[in-house]
């Protein structure tokens, strides 16, 4: 299936679901309040709902889907939607982004589900660490929950750090030990602007080029692997082989090589983390809108998309927080945890 292009020839290949807006943590970088608009329990598309959306949208270019949130494994019985989306022919990649507390207790249901790739949240390693920076305690499920997906047999486990001055980077190199002993994938992320980041300062953001220095300042020479790939991650070896990746949205952001696009638990579907404007699925598939006009939707959206919105914020003076907090109240779907981080 060859898929069609947006304004820039990029083609729409990446699927990102969020399967609900709830988070059972409050990261600093995502949900820095306590409280939230909750999205209203008629509103959250089914699983039936999303496996269609999800057939549709494979009919026009996609071909990898990853289930975020909020936190995906909140959603109950998430393996039911995995065992959905596992057998269908045209998506190849079917992975999964999660903060882990609740891993432990579902890797297993997942994997035999037929989910091929885990992604967990790991900012740092300090119990006190993470309860001022999620809110609440919980490393040690998040620890568990990195322990029981590999025993559940996905080796292939990435972790992801969201680097804040002041806060997790003197955790840098503890960091690459640990997923170096766990045989994950560390990728290390700067910290976005993005949505509910209300409290961002570019000051805190630790950038790949000094993420890079220092890491050099203990590892020695690293290099970087030269991949052609539309993955926002850009990979290193260490001179002991380590593999790691660095993700740098905010620095250097890859919109050019973009090909994602996100669905949120509400139906609403946006062509960029920063979009202000996405398109109501939900309302068209439940007014009776067939497989061919939900595909020309999509198709419509997509070939009119010229979004760049990191790139865009890149390119402002005095940069803060993407969207004040009167602005997210006012519409909620700009939040991180709508749409999927
Ligand atoms: P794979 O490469 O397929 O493993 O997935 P991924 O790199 O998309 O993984 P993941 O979902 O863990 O995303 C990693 C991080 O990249 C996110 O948590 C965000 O911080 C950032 N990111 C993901 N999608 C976007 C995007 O569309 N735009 C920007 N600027 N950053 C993104
Ligand atoms: N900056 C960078 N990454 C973010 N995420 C959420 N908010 C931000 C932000 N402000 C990403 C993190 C987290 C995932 C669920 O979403 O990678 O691990
Ligand atoms: Fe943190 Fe993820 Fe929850 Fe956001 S959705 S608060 S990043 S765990």
């Amino acid at each position: 299936m060859t898929s069609i292009l947006d304004t820039l020839g990029r083609p729409l290949a990446n699927l990102r679901l969020s399967v609900t807006d709830r988070c059972n943590l409050r990261c600093a970088y995502c949900m820095p309040e306590e409280d939230y608009a909750w999205l209203p329990k008629k509103s959250i598309l089914s699983f039936e709902e999303i496996a269609r959306l999800v057939g549709v949208f494979t009919t026009v270019g996609v071909t990898k889907v990853r289930i975020t949130g909020g936190e995906p494994l909140l959603r109950r019985e998430l393996s039911n939607l995995v065992r959905l989306l596992a057998v269908h022919p045209r998506i190849d990649d079917l992975a999964l982004t999660t903060n882990g507390i609740l891993l432990a207790e579902q890797a297993r249901a997942l994997r035999s589900a037929g989910l091929k790739r885990i992604t967990v949240s790991l900012d740092t390693l300090k119990p006190a660490v993470f309860r001022e920076l999620a809110k609440r305690d919980g490393l040690e499920h998040v620890l568990a929950g990195i322990r029981a997906a590999r025993d559940a047999g996905f080796d292939a486990l990435k972790l992801d750090s969201v680097m804040i001055r002041g806060t997790n980077d003197a955790e840098l190199c503890d960091l690459l030990e640990f997923a170096k002993a766990e045989r994950a994938e560390l990728r290390y992320i700067e910290y976005m602007d993005v949505g509910g980041a209300t409290q961002w300062r570019a000051e805190q953001v630790v950038s790949r080029a000094e993420l890079l220095t220092r890491l050099a300042e203990r590892y020695g020479p690293i290099e970087p692997l030269r991949e052609i790939s539309s993955a926002p991650a850009e990979r290193f070896r260490l001179s002991d082989g380590t593999v790691f990746g660095i993700i740098a949205s905010t620095t250097a952001p890859f919109c050019r090589s973009c090909d994602r696009s996100r669905l949120t638990a509400d139906g609403m579907w946006y062509r960029c983390l920063y979009a202000t404007q996405g398109t109501n699925l939900r309302d068209a598939l439940r007014s009776g809108a067939t497989d061919a006009e939900l595909a020309d939707l999509v198709t419509q959206g997509w070939r009119s998309r010229a979004d760049r919105g990191a790139e865009e914020r890149l390119a402002e003076h005095s940069r803060g927080a993407f969207a004040p907090r009167e602005e997210l109240v006012k519409n909620p779907h700009l939040e991180m945890h709508k749409r999927g981080g």
